[in-house]
């Protein structure tokens, strides 16, 4: 199969979703019709379970799980599809923001009686940056919830898009009784949905089929709210879909493997295949021969006996070849992989070739850090991995003098996987860690012992928030620097970062300086 075959069978996409909402019950349903699993139950949740907030080597452990489910590849009518996995956990944002920029779509999961929950919120917000297709699931419609049109409503305020529902429910809860199919105008009920029923046919509502199907009450409101949603709602069209403008909407649940296949089918239809990306230098085509990829995930391996990690890398372009010397731009270094792993469901397997849009897990001793690029010899640097502003800073200070070595390249390595951001002091060189969940500290000072022998402890801060900084104006910078020298830091790549104390300090700060910008990621 040619290059440009492979690239049209694949699709890679990302499920996003609030804790709880149905996101691991959805991609095992996904996978079941893919034939990628046979039994309900085999997709470790990679959730972090809310019991487990205070133990966090409990979710260190799960997060161990997370390396076989981060990518999970199915066949499903011909197509590859790529699910990248995506932690809801808010303390673990950063890795999903990251990984939205691997995937090519999404398909947002809401829990009909919750509705729009502050992390969907969040990541949808991410997704938007990049014009990212969205597919959105209302999920739990056997259960009661909110109005249909209510929850239309709050997803296009909330998550500032545009909705169009392409299949719409027939009562919820008790009363559920399935789906109407408005482009293929079927209905598909609940109660045969085991049977793999097609559905029924039903191209005119004011048919006496529809009342003899479900009624004459759910009929009667059937007809009035499909009238409704063809006044109120934009005709959909892949065009506005593709292009960020417009998503589809199906209800459904989960749990029940009910409304799914019908969103599939759409997906398969109309999702993207593997998309450009776009590099410092130039955009770059998924058909361009050579290879190119990008790191968007660095995984530790849980075992401190093997200290090898997994660098996830999406390729961008190309056929990434087992053995094989790629550049690995950063380092200036040729590298080849003998190793190199795909994931189908929870299996890892060797793989010899792979195409845009797939996701190879290469083991690493610590060359890679997020963001990396890997080409055949071109100088390029992709772009679209930032780091966020974090939320929570600590001074970090080294407790055994004699392990400072090993600290200090703990804390690089740790930092090199994107668990958290490094910041140094200009004034008097002190260390504090931004992170996103106060979780990380745990997690951070864990694995600095286990992993590297090194101790530290934290000191608090009072800091509320980083900026990081540039400004055009020589003179003004300057000034800039002399006035806010205590509160001036460098990240981990030498950028200058701002330390408020507070939101009004911020907003006193860039009054006063209405030459300098304030970034809040650090891509500008
Ligand atoms: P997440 O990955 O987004 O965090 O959610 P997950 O799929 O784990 O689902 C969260 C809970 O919601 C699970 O129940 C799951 O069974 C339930 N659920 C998923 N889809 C539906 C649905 O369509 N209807 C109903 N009523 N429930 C649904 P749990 O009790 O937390 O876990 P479990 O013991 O059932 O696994």
């Amino acid at each position: 199969m040619g290059l440009l075959e492979e690239i049209s069978k694949r699709k890679t996409f990302g499920i996003v979703s609030h804790p709880d909402a149905g996101k691991t019950t959805l991609t095992e349903k996904l996978l079941l019709f893919g034939g990628a699993i046979q039994v309900a139950g085999a997709v470790k949740s990679n959730k972090i379970k809310k019991s487990a907030t205070s133990d966090f080597m409990e979710i260190e452990k799960q997060r161990g799980i997370s390396v076989a489910t981060s990518v999970m590849g199915f066949e499903y009518k011909n197509l590859k599809i790529n699910i990248l996995d995506t932690p809801g956990h808010k303390d673990f944002a950063e890795d999903t923001f990251r990984t939205l920029t691997a995937v090519d779509s999404v398909i947002v999961v809401i829990d009909v009686a919750k509705g729009v929950e502050m992390q969907t919120e969040k990541l949808v917000k991410v997704c938007r940056m990049r014009q990212t297709p969205i597919i959105v699931f209302i999920n739990k419609m056997d259960r009661e919830g909110k109005d249909g049109f209510d929850l239309l409503d709050e997803i296009e305020l909330k998550l500032g898009i545009t909705v169009r529902p392409l299949t719409w429910p027939v009562g919820m809860g008790q009363r559920f009784q399935g789906v109407y199919n408005l482009y293929e105008k079927k209905l598909v009920l609940f109660k045969a949905h085991n049977k793999q029923d097609a559905g029924i046919e039903i191209t005119d509502l004011q048919s006496e089929e529809l009342d003899q199907q479900i009624g004459e009450e759910a009929a009667t409101e059937l007809r009035e709210e499909v009238h409704m949603i063809e006044e109120v709602y934009h005709e959909f069209t892949t065009e506005d879909y593709l292009n960020g403008d417009i998503s589809p909407v199906f209800f459904g649940s989960a749990v029940n493997n009910f409304g799914v296949k019908e969103m599939l089918d759409t997906f398969v239809e109309i999702a993207p295949n593997p998309l450009p990306r776009n590099a410092e230098e130039r955009e770059v085509r998924p058909e361009e021969e050579k290879l190119t990829g990008f790191v968007f995930k660095i995984h530790a391996n849980m075992d401190p006996r093997h200290r090898d990690r997994i660098a996830f890398l999406r390729i961008v372009s190309g056929t990434f070849n087992r053995n094989t010397n790629y550049l690995h731009i950063r380092q200036n270094k040729k590298m080849k992989f003998s190793n190199p792993t795909t994931f189908m469901a929870s299996k890892k397997e060797v793989v010899d070739a792979a195409y845009p849009g797939d996701v190879v897990g290469l083991y690493d001793s610590g060359n890679f850090k997020i963001g990396d690029t890997l080409t055949e010899g071109e100088n390029l640097h992709f772009k679209g991995i930032p780091s966020f502003s974090p939320e929570q800073f600590r001074y970090v200070n080294n407790t055994d003098p004699l392990k400072t070595k090993q600290l200090n390249k703990g804390l690089e390595q740790l930092m090199d996987e994107g668990v958290a951001q490094l910041f140094t002091k200009e004034m008097n060189g002190r260390k504090i860690v931004g992170t996103v969940g106060a979780l990380q500290f745990e997690v951070i000072q864990y694995r600095l012992k286990h992993e590297y022998g090194a101790s530290c402890d934290y000191e608090p801060t009072n800091l509320h928030k980083a900026a990081w900084i540039t400004c055009d104006n020589d003179v003004a910078m300057k000034e800039f620097r002399q006035r806010r020298k205590k509160d001036l830091a460098v990240d981990k790549d030498g950028k200058l970062v701002f330390f408020a104390e507070s939101a009004w300090v911020l907003k006193m700060a860039q009054e006063a300086h209405p030459d300098v910008v304030f970034h809040f990621t650090s891509e500008f």
